[in-house]
């Protein structure tokens, strides 16, 4: 039995973690009406102390438990944090136990990059891993430009490791942005899809997906897929230039989101877009990306667009016609019809 919930190190404190997280998640079966200091000691295996100090340790962190000395503890509020247990909690509710992406999430107040923390990790880490934090301090977006990532954001990684080619792993940035895009609109946001990676509400840029990897000869190692969603940031804090271009899921409803039920059926979805991308590349089953791409197209901004995309090598300008077999954006230009499979997208009309 755990008789002192203060603090420790090492193996006590994960045990005491558990413990805590274990009392969360009984907390919220018991929303409607309270239980009692004992039974909730008789459920973790703990003294009537050690609950005590815990429940104080969960309002330290900003939970509301309300407490009647008949009845017993209640939760009232959770706190406005991704916490893994209260994503986990809602998984769960969403019946995610299946899907591999949240099955492990490491969660941190402050990073300076939540891709840069995923690729540490990722050789040793789950298929499915996310890192999530509240600020990131050195945010990266696409071309080597900086992310803004203030306080209520939500900053991202999933550490992927399908056994795919290094050529496909494109698809799997069409296949999150999917994901993006169809969770917002469960949430009466108009998301749409801007060739390859940003997610838009009328024009504005709402969300950046960077997906990087690491391969080994023709096999990849592993993708580590950043979202970034701009969810109740503050538009007004927006550099001025970046106000015109971006905006936030708070600004277009009117009212804030619920960042842990987002995230949450963000990840759900992300999970049944991932299992789609598994039957096709792994399995074979090519029907599977179909179905994706078809997700892609109904949900794109930039088909039937006149489009001027910049590559590596050249600059081509043409109308967006739609997107192929292998997840590239098919342009007619002047001098026929080109294929781009990555490049920095500006529409020109
Ligand atoms: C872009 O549109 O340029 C891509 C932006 C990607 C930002 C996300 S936030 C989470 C993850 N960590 C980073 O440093 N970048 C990505």
């Amino acid at each position: 039995m755990e008789n002192d919930a203060g603090n420790s190190t090492g193996k006590g404190d994960s045990k005491k973690e558990h413990t805590r997280d274990e009392l969360v998640r009984i907390l919220h079966g018991f929303r409607d009406a309270p239980i009692s200091g004992e039974e909730l000691g008789e459920r973790l295996g703990v003294s009537r102390a050690a609950v005590n100090s815990h429940i104080n340790q969960l309002r330290e962190m900003g939970y509301v438990i309300d407490a009647a000395t008949k009845t017993g503890y209640r939760l009232a509020a959770v706190p406005d944090r991704l916490l893994p247990v209260e994503l986990k909690v809602r998984l769960d509710g969403l019946g995610a136990a299946g899907t591999c992406i949240g099955c492990d999430i490491q969660y941190f107040p402050q990073l300076e990059s939540t891709n840069d923390t995923a690729k540490a990790i990722a050789p040793d880490a789950r298929d499915g891993t996310v890192v999530i934090c509240e600020v990131q301090t050195k945010g990266r977006g696409r071309l080597g430009r900086a992310w803004m990532s203030p306080e209520g954001g939500i900053w991202l990684s999933v550490v992927l490791k399908p056994k795919i080619a290094p050529q496909d792993a494109a698809k799997l940035t069409l296949m999150a942005g999917v994901a993006v895009a169809d969770t917002m609109r469960e949430f009466e946001i108009p998301a749409e899809i801007k060739w390859p990676n940003d997610i838009l509400v009328k024009g504005k840029k709402v969300c950046g997906i960077l997906t990087e990897m690491s391969s080994e000869a023709d096999v990849m190692e592993y993708a580590v897929l950043g979202i970034g969603i701009d969810a109740n940031v503050d538009t007004q804090k927006f550099p001025l230039e970046a106000r015109e271009s971006a905006t936030s899921m708070q600004a277009e409803l009117g009212h804030m989101v619920d960042r842990l039920e987002f995230t949450a059926k963000l990840l759900v979805r992300l999970g049944e877009e991932y299992a789609r991308f598994e039957k096709a590349f792994v399995d074979g089953d090519i029907r599977a990306f179909d179905a994706m791409l078809d997700e892609w197209r109904s949900l794109s901004d930039t088909i039937g667009r006149v489009v001027t995309i910049q590559m590596r090598t050249k600059t081509i300008s043409g109308e967006a016609v739609g997107i192929d077999h292998d997840g590239a954006l098919i342009v007619e230009t002047d001098g026929g019809i080109e294929k781009v499979f990555a490049g920095d997208c500006v529409y020109t009309r």
